[in-house]
């Protein structure tokens, strides 16, 4: 090795030894008498000693150091006088008898440090540069981290993880397809996965029994701060299991990585149906680290002369406990807030409880004070809340209302990054009506078994159909998704034929997987966990692209290798 040592493990247990290490300059200071060099690697910083009366030369040299530059040097591990107690290092310093330069470096475009002066579209230019800094670094670290105790806790219940392929036909997961032309195949094309659904399926009806996988998936859908065109899922499927084994098993890896992680017990999972979860909180993926759950009130609000109400197919509202003295301006931000156009309402009512017990609302024309105690009592409000209320349409209503509640949780300090509180989301619909294309589509995928006693409604009304799927949610965050599988070919293609395939279609795309059900198919059923999402969550941020080394923007380019990009006309002409 080049090095005796790293710049992040020596203190004053280490006085007086000779060594030898190697670095990044990542800043110098020039006393006159004595020059000064923090050198940087992976695992810390230490301070190094030039002094001018002992040896100029050397002095000389290390003040023609500039930043970045990786050197290699020689010195005895001396106790600091002036220590700095932040870092571990920060009791020892380096009298240095030996520098070599190993590489110069330009003046980076922006500052290695934890708070930089660089922008994001500068940093990922330079990612190498911007993966040098403590902070970047240590989500990776992270990362790593939890994939090493994610394959310690599958390998423990005996799954092996098996490497599928990337160069397949398309698996409607309900994004586009990446697509690879063939060369050897004239005019056709590979697409790229969006998961490896039918691969592990098929390792099913092989016998696998249980199969794991941190693989790369990849989605040609609109970018967002929790979206990435591929990204890694920790991919999972299991033979002769009920929902219930699958829930209890991933609710153990999750457990286990807080504890391992975090140090975090998690005691509650809790189980929440889709239909409980869109009743009071308006969303498939609640927030549940603060209660504000929905109240409807079509029973009380309707019939009194307020148009709005109704004509409204869902009016609901929620409290916000100790809001009541929220100012004409704060409700008007409210109001705006919900006005948005990716919100969607159309107005808000409040009904405020002062202090003084009296009501004051946006709705006293139409609602006496004995009417909206009638409110009051439905949400169990006390002195000094306040109610806002929205109406309409029931979905838009409850998605918009569901903004709103994250809105009011996060003004009021409810969703905090270091608490923790996953749940299960259990028996999703089975399909979505599509108005603009006139048909269903699997709300999971076309793999998800309906529920047995469901199965029938798929002949009489198969919207009503729910399915044996599930999802993680933690903190309103879509951690991870999966079902209990159809394993009967009849099935199959009759789930095909509802979301409007042909025979031919169906068989054409994906007779390989029906005719394998006919090999002997076991039960079986998975799940798959979206990693960056976990990383990110476990990390405390939003953007999964902190966590992700060399990750794509909003645009889906890499702006280091400056990809997509042309290819040559020889190149297109190879595959026509
Ligand atoms: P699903 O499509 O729900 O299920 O995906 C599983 C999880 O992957 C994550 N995820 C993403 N993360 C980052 N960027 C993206 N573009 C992205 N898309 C999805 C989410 C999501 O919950 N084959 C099924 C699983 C199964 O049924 O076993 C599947 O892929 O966290």
């Amino acid at each position: 090795m080049l090095r005796t040592h790293t710049c992040g493990e020596l203190n004053l247990k280490n006085t007086g030894e000779k060594v030898t290490l190697c670095g990044w300059v990542q800043k110098s200071r020039d006393l006159g008498g004595m020059t000064f060099i923090d050198i940087r690697d992976r695992y810390g910083i230490i301070q190094l000693v030039f002094n001018m009366d002992i040896d100029s030369a050397l002095c000389e040299e290390a003040r023609k150091l500039g930043r970045e530059f990786v050197i290699t040097v020689t010195g005895k591990v001396t106790e600091r006088s002036n220590k700095n107690l932040k870092i571990p290092t920060g009791e020892v310093e380096i009298i240095v008898d030996k520098i070599k330069t190993l590489n110069k470096s330009k003046i980076p475009p922006f500052t290695i440090e934890d708070n930089t002066d660089g922008g994001e579209e500068l940093r990922m230019k330079y990612r190498y540069l911007d993966l040098r800094r403590n902070p970047v670094r240590k989500n990776l670290e992270l990362r790593h981290r939890m994939a090493t105790e994610t394959r310690n806790y599958l390998d423990s219940k005996k799954f092996i993880e098996i490497e599928t392929p990337y160069l397949i036909k398309s698996t409607p997961e309900g994004a586009r397809d990446f697509v690879v032309p063939s060369r050897m195949n004239k005019g056709e094309f590979y697409a790229l996965p969006q998961s490896p659904q039918t691969f592990k399926q098929l390792l099913m009806v092989a016998g696998y029994d249980r199969y794991y996988q941190i693989v790369k998936c990849f989605r040609d859908e609109d970018l967002r701060a929790d979206r990435q065109p591929e990204f890694t899922q920790i991919d999972c499927e299991m033979s002769f299991i009920t929902q219930d084994d699958i829930l209890n098993t991933f609710e153990g890896l999750a457990k286990h990585l807080f504890k391992k992680i975090k140090n975090i017990t998690i005691d509650e999972f809790p189980r929440m149906s889709y239909s409980e979860a869109m009743k009071y909180y308006g969303s498939d993926k609640p927030d549940i680290r603060f209660e504000m759950k929905f109240v409807e009130l079509n029973d009380i609000a309707k019939g009194k002369g307020f148009k709005v109400f109704d004509d409204a197919e869902l009016i609901v509202g929620i409290c916000a406990k100790a809001c009541g003295n929220y100012s004409r301006k704060q409700l008007d931000k409210l109001t705006d807030f919900v006005r948005k156009p990716q919100i969607g309402a159309k107005g808000l009512v409040y009904i405020k409880l002062n202090d003084d017990g009296s009501l004051k609302s946006s709705i006293d024309k139409f609602f006496n004070q004995h009417e909206l105690n009638k409110f009051i009592k439905q949400f169990n409000a006390k002195q000094g809340d306040l109610l806002l209320i929205l109406a309409g349409e029931k979905l838009k209503t409850q998605k918009a209302l569901c903004e709103l509640r994250l809105e009011m949780g996060n003004r009021l300090d409810l969703r905090d990054k270091n608490k923790f509180s996953p749940l299960w989301i259990t028996d999703f619909p089975l399909l979505e009506w599509d108005d603009e294309a006139q048909r269903f589509f699997a709300m999971h995928h076309p793999f998800t078994s309906p529920k047995k006693e469901d199965i029938a409604l798929l002949e009489t009304n198969p919207g009503e159909a729910r399915a044996n799927a599930y999802d993680m949610v933690i903190n309103g965050v879509e951690i991870g998704g999966g079902s209990i599988r159809i394993h009967n070919k009849g099935l199959q293609e009759q789930m095909f034929g509802v979301l409007g395939f042909t025979k031919e279609e169906s068989q054409a795309q994906f007779g390989f997987l029906m005719n394998a059900f006919e090999y002997g198919a076991p039960p079986h059923g998975g799940i798959a966990l979206g990693f960056d999402r976990l990383v990110a969550l476990f990390g405390g941020s939003d953007s999964i692209r902190d966590y992700i080394a060399f990750p794509k923007n909003n645009s889906g380019r890499d702006v280091m290798i400056d990809s997509p990009s042309k290819i040559s006309k020889e190149q297109l002409k190879e595959l026509y």
